[in-house]
């Protein structure tokens, strides 16, 4: 069996880790310990990607030296996966000496073969994203990511000879269907391919930017971003010669969202081949958790802090939901009513129940030890036939990354055994003494909850082994056959001590049937009390700010497109329905007062990101603002 590596994006150092990055990683763990648990060797590689104008922009902000701000946040990330139990063999940072050195070898190696070259060059440059836009790829002027207008740079640099590979990579497409997966974004690759491709901008003047990996052959240049961070995967592995990169890099599978599918599919495959490194295996592409329709990203201000709902929902729980609730390659909406709902109808209901009864059974009918198995009937044996089918699909749709689909696969079973306990009903056969139906009965139930057990070991490790602790099973990932407990009906040893209880998965209540006096129930008076706690009000971010443009919105007549600055953060896009008041030029340059941290909002398809706040008094609109001298970006308190 080939070695399995698998890597995530290495995150950008400019904010903590949210969410978004903590999908990708719990993603990448889960489809790796897959493998482990099938004693496969595996490498699952993670880390941060620290050069570049947006960490110098960041570290600026807090009066630190890129090095000190990308070292802090790099701990952060490196702290908090294995509190979500991620459990990466490498952490790499684009900062370590040896990636460095890996970097300059490839650039000198492509730029000896001819395939890098200097020339001008002008562009549509977004510092969110680190790239140039082609006129054709903004929408309406701005970045389609990042909603502002790219700044128009024209300078001499060095470029990589991408269009030279553009035809093999195409072929390479075609040949190799599971190159780029899910089927969506192959096509969107192939899609890109066919329009005019440009070669590649992979240098920035140290004039402009320092902070980055200077070229091996010109001293005044630092190394593109995307060209740094990319070679993170190979030289990780100790390209060209480390024993792990010759292991490992020929089943290495790629994990990313769908906002960076054209450097991974396109850059970072072509410059493989101009490295004359054979391309990855698979590059796996999902899309994005949203919340309310917006993609939740920093920028946007409306990241979910994975931490906050670990220690909320439980690790297990959170990751649970996470692999469950967004079908791979497509977005999916965050909420914690969502994430609660699942929680109590799978886990505590489903799994969490049954485990309990059948524990409790288990002590009642045999003083806690696994009884010897009597002789199967017709209904013993479907359950069976039906459990040994359900892990079989499960491994395999987990291995093709559909983890949701796996996972409801999996509670088909589930949801078979709650039924079977009742349609075999094993305190009437107590009833009735028929020990022989009901030692079967019980073991079939005992087993399946084992088998169930180490199967959700990559989705929940801490609670797959407390589960097997109960059932008196000690996890041992070297001894584990999962080829033979998808075959056959044995592993529990009869006479096996099993816990009384289960109280892995509690049911949550979002606080609507908590006593009266209890800390929820008075929570809830307070949130239905008309006056605002402090709290409350501490929670708005209101802030002075200044209109730099104003902009019609299409087919929208009370509305404007403001372009606000709110001091040293992004400049807000802001919708507000000002134009029957103020004509544009009016409001270019006026102070303003504005509610920064609003959920984001399409209004009329344009991205909202905030309000200005304003007095109306009949036909008469006035906009709130601070007395002269506040500078833009102080916070009203
Ligand atoms: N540094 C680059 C990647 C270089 S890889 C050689 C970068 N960094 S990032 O910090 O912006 O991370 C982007 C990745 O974070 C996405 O591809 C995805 O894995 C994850 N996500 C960030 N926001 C997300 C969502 N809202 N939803 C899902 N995943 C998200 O790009």
């Amino acid at each position: 069996m080939n070695p399995f590596f698998i890597s995530t994006p290495i995150y950008y150092v400019n904010a903590k880790p949210h969410l978004g990055h903590a999908y990708t990683t719990i993603v990448a763990d889960s489809i790796n310990r897959m493998h482990r648990l099938q004693n496969r060797q595996t490498y699952f590689l993670t880390g941060t990607d620290e050069h570049g104008d947006k960490i110098v922009e960041a570290a600026a902000r807090k009066n630190q030296s890129p090095e000190t701000y990308a070292e802090k946040i790099s701990t952060l990330f490196r702290q908090i996966w294995p509190l979500l139990e991620i459990e990466n063999d490498r952490f790499i940072r684009t900062t370590d000496p040896e990636h460095k050195e890996c970097v300059q070898k490839i650039l000198l190696k492509v730029y000896d073969s001819g395939d890098i070259y200097f020339g001008e060059y002008g562009g549509h440059y977004c510092y969110g994203c680190e790239r140039f836009y082609t006129e054709k790829e903004l929408v309406d002027g701005l970045c389609p990511d990042h909603l502002e207008k790219p700044k128009f740079l024209q300078e001499k640099n060095y470029f990589f000879r991408m269009t030279k590979y553009l035809e093999p990579l195409k072929q390479h497409i075609l040949g190799n269907p599971d190159f780029i997966r899910p089927e969506r974004y192959r096509n969107e690759v192939l899609g890109m391919l066919g329009d005019e491709l440009n070669d590649l901008c992979i240098s920035r003047p140290k004039t402009r930017l320092s902070w980055g990996i200077e070229l091996p052959f010109d001293h005044n240049y630092v190394t593109y971003v995307w060209f740094d961070a990319l070679i993170n995967y190979i030289s990780a592995l100790g390209w060209p010669d480390g024993p792990d990169f010759k292991k490992y890099w020929s089943g290495a599978h790629h994990l990313v969202a769908k906002d960076i599918l054209k450097p991974h599919a396109v850059f970072w495959p072509t410059m493989l081949m101009a490295a004359g490194v054979p391309l990855y295996r698979s590059l796996r592409v999902h899309g994005y958790w949203t919340i309310k329709e917006t993609k939740m990203s920093k920028s946007l201000g409306n990241v979910v802090e994975p931490m906050s709902m670990k220690d909320k929902y439980g690790v297990s729980c959170f990751r649970y939901f996470l692999l469950r609730e967004m079908q791979f390659g497509l977005d999916a909406s965050f909420s914690e009513e969502a994430l609660v709902g699942r929680l109590n109808a799978d886990l505590a209901n489903d799994l969490g129940n049954l485990t309990n009864r059948v524990l409790a059974m288990t002590h009642k009918y045999f003083k806690g030890s696994v009884p010897v198995t009597g002789k199967p009937q017709d209904l013993d044996r479907e359950t069976i036939e039906l459990g040994l089918e359900s892990f079989r699909e499960y491994v395999r749709l987990y291995e093709n990354f559909d983890f949701a689909k796996a996972l409801a696969r999996l509670w088909v079973f589930v949801s078979h055994l709650n039924k079977y306990v009742d349609q075999s009903a094993p305190w009437v056969l107590f009833k009735e003494g028929n020990a022989d139906r009901l030692q079967t009965v019980m073991y079939v139930l005992l087993e399946g909850l084992r088998k169930i057990a180490l199967h959700l070991w990559p989705v929940m490790p801490g609670a797959s082994e407390k589960m097997l602790d109960q059932l008196g099973v000690k996890f041992d990932l070297e001894s584990i056959d999962l080829a033979a407990e998808t075959s056959h009906w044995q592993g529990l040893d009869a006479g096996t001590l099993v816990a009384r209880k289960s109280n892995l998965f509690p049911r949550v209540d979002l606080s609507l049937d908590k006593p009266e006096g209890s800390k929820e129930s008075q929570k809830r008076k307070k949130d239905n009390d008309p006056l605002v706690q402090f709290e409350d009000f501490q929670k708005l971010e209101i802030v002075t700010g200044k209109i730099t443009e104003v902009n019609k919105v299409q087919g929208a007549d009370k509305l404007y497109k403001l372009r606000v600055e709110i001091g040293d953060d992004k400049p807000r896009q802001i919708v507000a329905g000002l134009a029957d008041f103020f004509a544009a030029t009016d409001l270019e340059g006026r102070e303003v007062i504005v509610l920064a941290n609003l959920a984001p909002k399409k209004i009329r398809g344009v991205m909202s990101q905030g309000m200005v706040l304003a007095v109306r008094q009949g036909d008469r609109m006035s906009l709130l603002k601070a007395d002269p001298g506040v500078e833009p970006g102080k916070r009203i308190s």
